[in-house]
């Protein structure tokens, strides 16, 4: 037995022994007692295997229609009503055909001069011609067709073509019918397995618990899982690369050891600035960079809102002045959307007590006012972190960046100084985008101020960052803008396909 034979679908073999060169797709479903669908299948994943090659034609059919069913039985109207004229002339109104048969016969017997019409006291009169006489001696080519069809157009001699283009502008009598048809050649191979003498019985096509306790499986041919075999592709769902993309951040943070933290959109103002020295005339909490609710929230115990008060008016215990500024619990109270996730970072440090080395990150959305254009939403995502440790330096921050994006595979970066309210002293990193040609800031950091950290009680000193995860999600998907990667002018199709962003 060919060894291709032991893998055939159940269906592949019950149509082989039906196959020969040219055989017709009508025959095939007809001689193999299958469903036409199911003969489709066969032929394709046998086409697959290379043991046939399926060939599509279009041939058309000519066929009698309704009328030329009726005229093939008892003639052309125009010949009957010839045949009635031979016997003498004869009054429209007393001829036998049906009436809307007489006039189209009249006008086409005119045409052949094959009658005389005449006009008598308002009636009209017809009378056969020698002409006339002449036509009805021999069968007419239009007759001769009608009683040939079907014929196929292609094989039509050049008389039935003429008759052929006659008959189709007169109603009904032939109609013109596209078929497709499937043929087939076999292969080499399929020539072979179609010659296989086959029984059904022979093959296992499913091995079954039942099938290998009773043991009938034996001796038989088991056929093998074929993973190569035509399926139709289902569209699945999956993870969006951006998406994706963030959870590689998520990977790469909880590899490092970070913890996860998470908070609330919606913010008081004391938790968004306030509680990290943000002081209170500063431009960010101007309407134009910050969307504010209508109504307040609450603010936290009187202790913790004291001591930032503090911060705020003297400095605390730090030994810094403050911003020398009475503070207004009202102002901290303004409820807004978060502007940044450091807001969730200082709700750590006073939630949970924080003031041991540890490290934690917040993948987050946050919301700015700014004017919406190519690069800039009012909705952007932040990966927001921190290390809490003994004298941690900027020279720990920047090994932090560098090892970190070194594992994204963004290994182009330089830093420069910046300026943070609540970090001292502040820096960015800048990473360059080889396909763009242009530095791209990619992070804002800096080491937390005495001023920030004292209401908290923290001794220890704490690095901290936001950076721009939906610039990373765009690097790390190869798209140069965000724009290509999320909104309205993404191309669906690309996302589909997108390969999975790893870092592998
Ligand atoms: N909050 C800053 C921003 O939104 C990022 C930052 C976080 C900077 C923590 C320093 C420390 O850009």
């Amino acid at each position: 037995m060919n060894k291709l034979m032991a893998s055939l679908h159940p269906l592949e073999r019950k149509l082989l022994p039906h196959l020969k060169e040219n055989v017709s797709f009508d025959e095939m479903v007809g001689k193999s007692g299958m469903q036409e669908i199911e003969v489709m299948r066969a032929l394709q994943w046998l086409e697959n295997k290379g043991a046939l090659k399926i060939n599509l034609s279009v041939q058309e059919m000519v066929r009698l229609d309704t009328n030329g069913e009726n005229y093939r039985k008892h003639g052309l109207p125009e010949i009957r009503l010839l045949k009635e004229l031979s016997s003498g002339e004869k009054c429209v109104d007393d001829l036998s055909l049906p009436k809307e048969e007489v006039s189209i016969s009249i006008g086409a017997l005119k045409k052949k001069a094959a009658i005389d019409v005449a006009k008598r006291n308002d009636r009209l009169f017809l009378s056969i011609t020698q002409n006339g006489k002449n036509l009805l001696e021999k069968e007419s080519l239009e007759e001769k067709l009608l009683k040939h069809l079907p014929i196929e157009l292609s094989h039509m001699s050049p008389e039935q073509k003429f008759a052929f283009d006659n008959l189709k502008s007169r109603k009904n009598i032939v109609r013109l019918e596209v078929v497709k048809l499937r043929t087939i050649t076999l292969t080499a191979l399929g020539k072979e397995l179609s010659k296989e003498k086959i029984k059904d019985a022979d093959f296992v096509d499913t091995l079954t618990p039942e099938l290998l306790k009773s043991g009938e499986w034996k001796g038989k041919t088991i056929r093998p899982y074929d993973i190569k075999i035509n399926v139709p592709k289902i569209s699945s769902g999956r993870r969006h690369p951006y998406n994706e993309s963030l959870n590689l951040i998520r990977k790469v943070f909880l590899e490092m050891g970070f913890q996860e933290m998470t908070g609330p959109w919606v913010e008081t103002a004391f938790w968004c600035m306030d509680s990290m020295w943000i002081p209170q005339d500063h431009p960010a909490r101007d309407v134009q960079d910050t969307f504010f609710l209508d109504r307040k929230g609450d603010l936290p115990d009187a202790k913790i809102v004291s001591r930032v008060k503090a911060a705020h008016e003297n400095g605390l215990n730090t030994g810094s002045t403050g911003h020398t500024k009475k503070w207004e619990p009202e102002i901290a109270r303004e409820l807004l959307l978060r502007t940044h996730s450091t807001a969730t970072t200082f709700r750590y440090f006073f939630e949970h007590k924080l003031n041991h080395d540890c490290k934690y990150f917040y993948i987050a959305n946050n919301f700015r006012n700014e004017a919406v254009d190519a690069t800039h939403l009012t909705e952007f995502g932040q990966a927001e972190g921190f290390i809490m440790g003994d004298n941690l330096s900027l020279a720990d921050l920047m090994g932090f960046i560098k090892e970190f994006y070194a594992k994204l595979g963004i290994t182009k970066i330089r830093f420069k100084p910046t300026f943070n309210p609540y970090t001292e002293p502040s820096m960015e990193a800048h990473y360059y985008n080889e396909k763009l040609g242009k530095w791209y800031a990619l992070i804002n950091s800096g080491i937390f101020r005495p001023e920030a950290l004292a209401p908290y009680g923290i001794t220890k000193s704490v690095i901290a960052w936001g950076m721009g995860s939906s610039r990373i999600a765009a690097i790390l998907t190869g798209k140069g803008k965000l724009k290509d990667l999320l909104g309205p002018e993404v191309d669906f199709n690309s996302i589909k396909k997108h390969e999975r962003v790893t870092t592998q």
